[in-house]
């Protein structure tokens, strides 16, 4: 690692070595608020800033709002003193760090939509001052700390690397992942110079257990753009392998599976009812966005895109040639879907597939209802507030579509009760039955 000697530098050093210093973290959501968790169990004081009153209120009485921060982990460190939250910019005064964790959605027109990152970095820009690490995680486009943040932090007479670091980390949390959590998930981390680098990996390497440098901040930027792209790639191809194994009447789960035994060079993804959550279906689109302004199009990700964005149209298809082969129109019928979270055993339904079919079955004039565990209430398409009713629903429904595999689901008694069910998750892995269609 690089030694930091300027002095401005060293006593950052010493502070962060020391947990003396004081740890603010901006964006209290999924990212967020592990994070701060983290920092505060290695012994910082943490405070963590954001824009949502009822949040912060919330942290401030020890009571968690993100499952993969049990209130039991939030509320002694909150008693301690060791993490509080505020809405209020100024404490930016009197930080030695800042992590920056806000959104970064699409706009309708698949453009990067900055304005979260802008506002919080304008925030902190009014109490900047020397000695300050600033490290972005919110996932973006290669290029954004250096020409988005750095012009908004630079001040005459003071120099990044010198008087002030400024780093990206990605940000790689898994939420609900039993096994890789904020802390034993590798942290990757490049800085505008060295010297910002060397603070940065130095800053994560007191509360995380493994820490990658890398030469800049773009490389940083692009990691997680490859890692989720790959992501998002692969799970096209293997819907499409969907696709053709349907039109053969082949079965896809069988075959991934049987695929997977290879020992080197295959990696199991899965098809599904098409892409969820706050990541893969939109951080590719920063990147085919940032190439087109070069002349390069990304189209390995358009058509990922395409593929996936049609798969919730074709899980509407096959159940409605289920209830066809029952003699039954799809138009009047009963559709229960199961789960409507992104993914299994999760209580975030942002981007979910589930909403698209929930909305494509609608206007094809099914009835349509819902159960998830973790979900108590859904707006599908802007439409009236739907809440999530008993698994017992199933017996009257004419068609269940398994949308969620959740682990806390009934199968066995859904096989016995339903009428019918299409399973777009292969969550009845194994069992027999007429009922059931399989994607
Ligand atoms: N959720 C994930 O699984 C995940 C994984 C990897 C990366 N990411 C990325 O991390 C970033 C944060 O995602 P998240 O899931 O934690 O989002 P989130 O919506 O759960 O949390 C973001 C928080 O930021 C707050 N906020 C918004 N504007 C603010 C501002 N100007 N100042 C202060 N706070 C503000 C919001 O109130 C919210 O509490 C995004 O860029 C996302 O793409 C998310």
């Amino acid at each position: 690692m690089q030694q930091i000697a300027a002095t401005t530098a060293a006593a950052l050093q010493e502070k962060i070595t020391a947990r003396t210093a004081r740890v603010g973290v901006v964006g209290l959501g999924y990212v967020g608020l592990p994070l701060a968790v983290e920092f505060a169990r290695a012994g910082f004081q943490v405070t963590g800033i954001d824009v949502q009153e009822s949040k912060v209120s919330s942290l401030n009485r020890g009571e968690s709002y993100v499952q993969d921060v049990p209130t039991a982990v939030l509320r002694p460190h909150v008693e301690s003193g060791r993490f509080a939250a505020t809405t209020d910019f100024s404490v930016v005064k009197e930080l030695d760090t800042i992590n920056i964790a806000v959104p970064t959605p699409l706009r309708k027109t698949k453009d990067p939509d900055m304005s979260y990152i802008v506002a919080a970095c304008q925030e902190i820009a009014k109490y900047f001052h020397p000695g300050l690490l600033v490290i972005l995680e919110s996932t973006t486009y290669p290029g954004t700390t250096d020409e988005l943040l750095l012009p908004m932090f630079q001040r005459p007479g003071m120099t990044v690397g010198e008087d002030f670091f400024l780093c990206f980390s990605p940000e790689r949390v898994d939420p609900g992942n039993p096994t890789y959590q904020t802390i034993n998930i590798p942290k990757v981390v490049g800085g505008i110079t060295p010297a910002c680098t060397a603070m940065g990996a130095l800053f994560y390497s007191q509360a995380l257990e493994k820490v990658v440098p890398v030469s800049s901040t773009s490389v940083a930027e692009m990691v997680k753009l490859l890692e989720n792209t790959f992501r998002m790639i692969n799970i096209g191809l293997v819907n499409e392998m969907a696709l053709m194994c349907d039109q053969m009447g082949i079965n896809v789960w069988e075959v991934i599976d049987a695929a997977a035994t290879k020992p080197f060079g295959f990696m199991p993804f899965y098809p599904g009812p098409g892409l969820g959550g706050h990541c893969i279906p939109i951080d590719p689109f920063y990147l085919s966005w940032k190439t087109r302004q070069s002349g390069i199009e990304a189209r390995f990700i358009e058509l990922a895109g395409y593929i996936n964005g049609n798969m919730p149209h074709f899980v509407v298809d096959k159940v409605q040639s289920a209830l066809n082969d029952q003699s039954k129109p799809l138009r009047g019928s009963h559709v229960h879907v199961l789960g409507v979270a992104y993914k299994r055993d999760i209580d975030d339904v942002r981007e979910s597939p589930a909403l698209d079919v929930m909305h494509l079955l609608q206007k094809r004039g099914a009835r349509v209802t819902f159960s998830d565990p973790y979900i108590p209430k859904v707006r599908v398409d802007g439409g009236v507030e739907m809440e999530s009713m008993d698994e017992g629903v199933r017996r009257e429904a004419d068609c269940v579509v398994i949308i969620t595999n959740h682990a806390k689901f009934d199968y066995e008694a859904l096989v016995q009760e339903a009428r019918l069910i299409v399973d777009t998750r292969n969550a009845l892995k194994g069992i027999k039955s007429e009922k059931i269609v399989r994607l």
